[in-house]
């Protein structure tokens, strides 16, 4: 698909592969394998599996390959490989490219569980972590060792909004040479693509804004072909992290309304944060389109908009933080973002529980933070429904 469609196009249209039957919508190929004219075919297709071969579900499938392709178009990537989860893509690139004796510089404000993944699971294969300041480039420089084969940051951070300078960033990877990684999951490409601004690999938990409405667990890898379509395609194919077809289709699907919705969460959140910094039972709004934040000028230089999450602190602490959870009746208390219905998590006592005190005080996970994944609701009722606990506050 040409390079020089907009990006609600590309949405729409990049990655469709149309069967013998002329199907218009994609269609979802529900078969664990792919059946061979003669033996010979079968053997070359195992020899040498080329771009449109199909043999077995978890290393080859069409619907997979549409997703894969769309999704690549997306972030101006060269290639992309699916897998199960955001999770599993992360674990992909980690198993995927290092291997033992090598080290990795990683943002603390990554998303919890990647804490453990380095910190306990690849630790014991050897592969060890340098935790630095996200925002801070001299950290990420003096952490760079003769053996750093890796960095890997994401922006807007999930959950405590902080923006990584990504061309800096890759900078400083270029000339360590290493390969640089970004998790996109918060911004999606239709507010940024990390690839154009330097980053070798995009990491997706496409279970966010990608799919869209919460409906299905997947991730990707997007970026470099070197990599993405030699160790990562072969990790994921031999290891086996790979995504079902049905999910990939939801996905799919999803991306052909990526534009129109991340605009909408973006000016809802916008419109929900602005209010928020007014509010009396509120300490702070971290919100990258909003003024306040630390790093508003890079944020607006690096996305097309503030994004979808924001997050703010209440008066209180974990008490204050609760008392608003506990009293909304439309937002969803949950776990997850990137749905069309707005979420709110208290992430000291859930989604960074597992972390120390003290690791989460460095990742700036105050006992008061709420996050909000900010939906497709009117923003007059998400204001509504927040205001209950806030008011209550103030008695
Ligand atoms: C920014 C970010 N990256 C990765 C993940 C992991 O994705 P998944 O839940 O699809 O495994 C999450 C999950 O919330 C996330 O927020």
């Amino acid at each position: 698909m040409a390079r020089t469609l907009k990006p609600d196009t590309l949405g729409v249209r990049a990655g469709g592969i149309r069967s013998d039957f002329q199907e218009h919508s994609e269609a979802l190929v529900l078969s664990t394998s792919f059946v061979y004219k003669s033996a010979a075919e079968a053997a070359r297709k195992f020899a040498n599996t080329g771009p449109d071969d199909n043999i077995y579900s978890r290393f080859t499938n069409p619907t997979v390959r549409m997703f894969q392709a769309r999704l690549a178009a997306l972030e101006g990537a060269e290639a992309c490989v699916a897998t199960s989860t955001g999770m599993a893509a992360i674990t992909t690139m980690v198993f995927g490219l290092l291997k033992a004796g090598d080290h990795m510089v990683t943002a603390r404000g990554v998303f919890g569980s990647v804490v453990p993944l380095l910190d306990q699971i690849a630790k014991k294969f050897g592969i060890e972590t340098t935790w630095v300041d996200a925002t801070d480039l001299d950290d990420w420089k003096r952490a760079i060792r003769p053996n750093t084969k890796l960095l890997y940051a994401e922006s807007p951070s999930n959950p405590v909004l902080e923006i990584v300078d990504i061309a800096g960033l890759a900078a400083i990877a270029r000339k360590a040479g290493a390969i640089f990684a970004m998790d996109n999951a918060v911004a999606s490409p239709a507010l940024q693509r990390p690839i154009a601004l330097g980053a070798d690999l995009v990491i997706h938990s496409a279970t966010k804004y990608v799919e869209g409405q919460g409906r299905v667990l997947a991730g990707a890898i997007a970026g470099r072909a070197d990599l993405v379509s030699g160790p990562l395609f072969g990790f994921v194919r031999t290891a086996g992290p790979a995504i079902s077809p049905y999910n990939a289709w939801t996905c799919l699907k999803g991306m052909e309304t990526l534009g129109v919705r991340m605009r909408g969460h973006c000016e809802n959140a916008l419109n929900v944060a602005r209010w928020l910094e007014k509010q009396p039972g509120v300490e702070r709004v971290l919100y990258p389109a909003l003024e306040s934040h630390p790093q508003h000028a890079l944020a607006m230089r690096q996305q097309s908009a503030g994004g979808p999450m924001l997050s703010f602190i209440a008066k209180g602490g974990r008490e204050g933080a609760w008392r608003v959870i506990d009293a909304v009746q439309l937002i969803s208390n949950t776990a997850n973002f990137g749905d069309v219905k707005t979420t709110i998590c208290h992430p000291a006592s859930t989604t960074h529980a597992r972390l120390t005190p003290a690791e989460r005080e460095a990742a700036g996970i105050a006992e008061g933070l709420i996050r909000l994944g900010v939906g497709l609701e009117h923003p007059d009722d998400i204001r509504e429904d927040l205001s209950r606990g806030l008011a209550q506050g103030k008695q």
